[in-house]
């Protein structure tokens, strides 16, 4: 059967009359909505083990409630994704100073990054895929990063099912660049309760251990012995309550794991997670070194998401595939640098079933 090609409604205005669309993608037995503000997935619909649907993905029902306060549900992260500390970084001897928002230092791009940005996108369908091509143009020093930066960021939806996002960027002058999504998943349905059950996960020997602020310390400690040891399946909730300092400084876990797949110049599996009940299960693939494991430690209960419940500390879990927190301030980090000439390029593949 040939794909279905993606259909755009409006979904909101922004205050200055800007209008945002949302689409509709389905393929594979998957159903996502997607926004132009933020690339931002809305919702991501997938059946359980009888067939039965639901969004697994955290989110609202309006734009402005976006545009208000959103903790990056399901939003493109950048220029640059996490934290880079106290908002500054040196390059070629210039010393750059960001925009903080996350106590001194600078979280996902700044005060306005990639996901308050209104996106072009056109639909495609190639062969057995369907999808939407998100480009956006970051203006030389937006943000406080050196360079024009062209970002283009494909969401595919395959014959399988399969979400899968390819990233794309170049630049007119050296800067540093670091892509990713924002997803908060819950297997179990947006608003069903705590993830603390479902099992998970991740071919990491190594994370990077961080100070307060959750800034790297540049450590690359073993997760032997540790409550971030997902080498073998556990659940998310299993260690959550171990009085460890690196839990207590995030309270839970918000921390870089360090792929043991490494750079891979294709997408390689990771991480493994399933909710028990329904059997909604979810693997993922990277060409990343990293991932930024949180789980949800930070939703406390004042938000409402689409299907009108409030959500709790625990109610989601982020796998945001990414080079390591604070790069551009950590030499001995696997490089974040991009020059013109060169094209960065990022695929993370998400695979699911029942
Ligand atoms: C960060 C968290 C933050 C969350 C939402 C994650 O990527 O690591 O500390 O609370 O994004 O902003």
């Amino acid at each position: 059967m040939s794909p279905v090609i993606p259909v755009k409604e409006l979904f909101g205005k922004l205050a200055d009359g800007t209008e945002v669309h949302r689409w509709s993608l389905a393929n594979g037995g998957t159903r996502m909505t997607v926004l132009s503000y933020g690339g931002i997935v809305q919702s991501l619909e997938i059946p359980d083990r009888n067939g039965d649907y639901a969004n697994v993905s955290l989110g609202f029902g309006s734009l402005e409630e976006y545009v208000a306060s959103s903790p990056y549900f399901g939003a493109l992260i950048g220029r640059f994704g996490n934290r880079i500390a106290k908002g500054r970084y040196t390059l070629d001897g210039e010393t750059h100073e960001l925009p903080v928002n996350d106590g001194e230092n600078s979280l996902h791009g700044g005060t306005g990054g990639f996901d308050k940005r209104v996106w072009d996108v056109e639909p495609f369908t190639s062969g057995a895929d369907a999808g939407l091509v998100l480009t956006y143009t970051s203006a030389d020093g937006e943000m406080g990063y050196p360079g024009t930066l062209t970002a283009k960021v494909t969401y595919t939806l395959t014959a399988d099912g399969d979400w899968r996002i390819d990233y794309e960027a170049t630049t007119d002058k050296a800067t540093v660049v670091n892509l990713t999504n924002h997803v908060y998943w819950n297997l179990a349905g947006e608003g069903s309760g705590s993830v603390h059950d479902h099992e998970l996960e991740i071919a990491a020997s190594r994370y990077t251990p961080v100070d307060s602020g959750l800034i790297p310390t540049g450590e690359l400690a073993e997760v032997a012995g540790t409550p971030f040891d997902f080498r073998r399946t556990k659940t998310v909730g299993e260690d959550l309550r171990v009085a460890d300092q690196q839990l207590l400084y995030a309270q839970g876990f918000d921390h870089n794991l360090v792929l043991d797949k490494g750079v891979t110049a294709e997408p390689k599996h990771f991480a493994t997670l399933k909710d028990p009940a329904s059997g909604r299960t979810l693997k993922i693939a990277t060409t990343e070194p990293g991932v930024q494991f949180y789980s949800g430690n930070f939703l406390d209960g004042t938000l409402v998401g689409t299907a009108g419940r409030i959500y709790r500390q625990g109610d989601a879990l982020c796998l945001e595939t990414q080079h390591y927190p604070d790069s551009p301030n950590q030499p001995e980090f696997p490089s974040t640098l991009l020059h013109p000439g060169e094209t960065y390029r990022s695929t993370t593949v998400h695979s699911f079933n029942a």
